[in-house]
C-alpha cells in the first residue's frame, strides 16, 4: 500500500455485525500503524468531506464496536453514476482524497455498495492519484455472488429461526380457541435467504414453519389458501413466514408501499397483512401478524458467532489486502466444509462481483415450493451457530457504545451533490 491513510466508510441497509467488520479494520490498521478515517454517512462523508478521525478513539470504544450493532459511522443509500455521467463526483472524491492524503478506500456494503467500490476503484488510474479501494461484504440479504455468505445474514438468519420457532410455541398453545394462522414478514427485497433460514426453526414433519413464502416463485393465492387449510386442519395452526420481496402473477410486489430509494429499489414491507386479509376472506381464520422489520436486522443480542467471526475477519482482511497493494477486490468467504463448518477468506474481483444477485438455487427450495430442502439446511446451519451476546449492564440492557466520531477539520470548499 501506498503510505497515507485508509479510509472506511458504511453503506447500505446496517446490519447487527456491520460495527465488528468495522473494528477488524480499525484495529487491525492501528496494528501496522494505519491511520483510519471514517465516512460519516458512506459515499456522502467522502463527497462531503465530512470525515472522522478514528485515532480519537478509545481502544476499549473500538473493541466495543464488536457488540454494537448499527452502524457507527452513519450510511447511506447514494448511488454514484458512471465516470462519463458525472466526471465531478470522481473529481470530488480524488480532491478530498489527496487533501488528507487518503490511499486506501474500503467500502462496506452489499450489492450496491460492490457497484461503487468497483467504480472507486478505477478512478484513480483515470485520474492520476494512486488510491486502491477494497470492497467489504456486508448483506443481510446474503445476495452476494461469489462468497459462501454475506457478514450480516447468519445473525438475521438466527433471529428469524429463533423467531419463528418461539411464536409457533405460542400460537399452539391456544389453537383450539383463537389463533389459527400466525404470518411473519421478513425482509430480503429479492431474494428468499432470510426467508429459508426461518425453515430452519422446524426439524420434523409437521413441525412450523409450514409455509414459506420465497420471492423465487411467483405468488399464487389459490395454493397458497389450499396449503395454509391443509396445515390447520392437519396440525391445528399454520405458521407462515413471507419474504418482502413475494411478487403476485402480475410481477409486482404484495408488499410494495410505493416509496422508492435512490437506487429505484421500492420499499417494500406489507406483505404479511395482506395475506392475512386473504386468510381471514377467503378461510374466516383468526391469525395474528407480524413485521419484526428493523428488528431483525439490529438484533444482536441473539447474534450468530460465525457471523460476527467472519464480519471481524473481513475487515482485517481487508486491511491485510490494502498493505499487499490490492485493488478492486472484496475479501469473500470461501466453504471449505459443510461439516464441521470451515472457511477461509479470499481476494475476488468486484467486477465479478457488482452488479450481480446471488437468489436461492431451485435445489434449496421443495418441491411444492412452500419449504426448504435437505441441502439448504446443509448450506444454512452452520451459519447460525453459537452465540456472542454483548455485555449486560446493572439497568438489565446491553452495553451498546456510542463513539465520539470526532471530525477531521475541513480543508475543502463545500461540494453540491447531485
Ligand atoms: O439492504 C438490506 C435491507 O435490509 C433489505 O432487506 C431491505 O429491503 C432494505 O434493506 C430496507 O432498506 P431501507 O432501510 O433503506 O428502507
Amino acid at each position: 500500500m501506498a503510505a497515507g491513510k485508509l479510509l472506511y466508510a458504511q453503506s447500505g441497509g446496517v446490519s447487527a455485525v456491520i460495527n465488528a467488520t468495522a473494528a477488524g479494520v480499525i484495529e487491525t490498521a492501528r496494528d501496522k500503524g494505519i491511520v483510519v478515517y471514517a465516512a460519516r454517512n458512506g459515499i456522502l462523508g467522502a463527497l462531503r468531506e465530512e470525515l472522522i478521525d478514528t485515532t480519537k478513539e478509545a481502544k476499549a470504544n473500538i473493541a466495543a464496536l464488536r457488540h454494537t450493532p448499527g452502524g457507527a459511522f452513519g450510511s447511506c443509500r447514494y448511488k454514484l453514476k458512471s465516470l462519463e455521467e458525472n466526471r465531478a463526483e470522481y473529481e470530488r472524491l480524488i480532491e478530498v482524497f489527496k487533501a488528507h492524503d487518503i490511499r486506501t478506500f474500503l467500502y462496506n456494503g452489499g450489492n450496491d455498495s460492490a457497484d461503487t467500490a468497483n467504480k472507486v476503484s478505477k478512478i484513480g488510474q483515470a485520474l492520476g492519484y494512486e488510491v486502491s479501494c477494497i470492497g467489504v461484504p456486508k448483506t443481510i440479504d446474503n445476495d452476494l455472488v461469489v462468497t459462501d455468505t454475506c457478514p450480516g445474514f447468519g445473525s438475521v438468519a438466527k433471529y428469524t429461526a429463533i423467531a419463528v420457532r418461539e411464536a409457533s410455541l405460542d400460537v399452539a398453545s391456544m389453537m383450539d380457541t383463537s389463533t389459527k394462522v400466525f404470518i411473519i414478514e421478513v425482509m430480503g427485497r429479492h431474494a428468499g435467504w432470510i426467508a429459508a433460514a426461518a425453515g430452519l426453526a422446524g426439524s420434523a414433519a409437521g413441525d412450523p414453519p409450514h409455509v414459506i413464502l420465497f420471492p423465487e416463485n411467483v405468488f399464487d393465492p389459490e395454493t397458497f389458501l389450499a396449503k395454509v387449510k391443509a396445515t390447520v386442519e392437519k396440525v391445528g395452526y399454520c405458521t407462515v413466514v413471507v419474504s418482502e420481496g413475494v411478487k403476485d402473477q402480475e410481477g409486482k410486489f404484495l408488499a410494495e408501499s410505493g416509496a422508492r430509494d435512490a437506487f429505484g429499489h421500492a420499499q417494500l414491507g406489507g406483505a404479511a397483512p395482506v395475506l392475512a386479509a386473504l386468510v381471514r376472506e377467503k378461510l374466516g381464520y383468526k391469525y395474528h401478524w407480524a413485521l419484526p422489520d428493523y428488528l431483525q436486522r439490529s438484533a444482536r443480542h441473539v447474534a450468530s458467532k460465525t457471523d460476527l467471526e467472519q464480519a471481524y475477519a473481513v475487515g482485517k482482511k481487508a486491511v491485510e489486502y490494502a498493505a499487499e497493494g490490492l485493488n478492486a477486490v472484496m475479501p469473500v468467504i470461501v466453504r471449505t466444509s459443510d461439516e464441521p463448518y470451515k472457511w477461509k477468506i479470499e481476494a475476488a474481483p468486484l467486477d465479478k462481483i457488482a452488479n450481480h444477485e446471488k437468489k436461492m438455487p431451485k435445489n434449496f427450495i421443495s418441491k411444492d415450493g412452500f419449504g426448504i430442502t435437505a441441502a439448504a439446511r446443509r448450506y444454512l446451519a452452520p451459519l447460525i451457530q453459537g452465540e456472542a451476546p454483548p455485555p449486560y449492564g446493572a439497568d438489565g440492557l446491553p452495553m451498546y457504545v456510542t463513539l465520539k466520531n470526532a471530525p477531521v477539520p475541513r480543508k475543502l470548499k463545500k461540494f453540491a451533490i447531485g
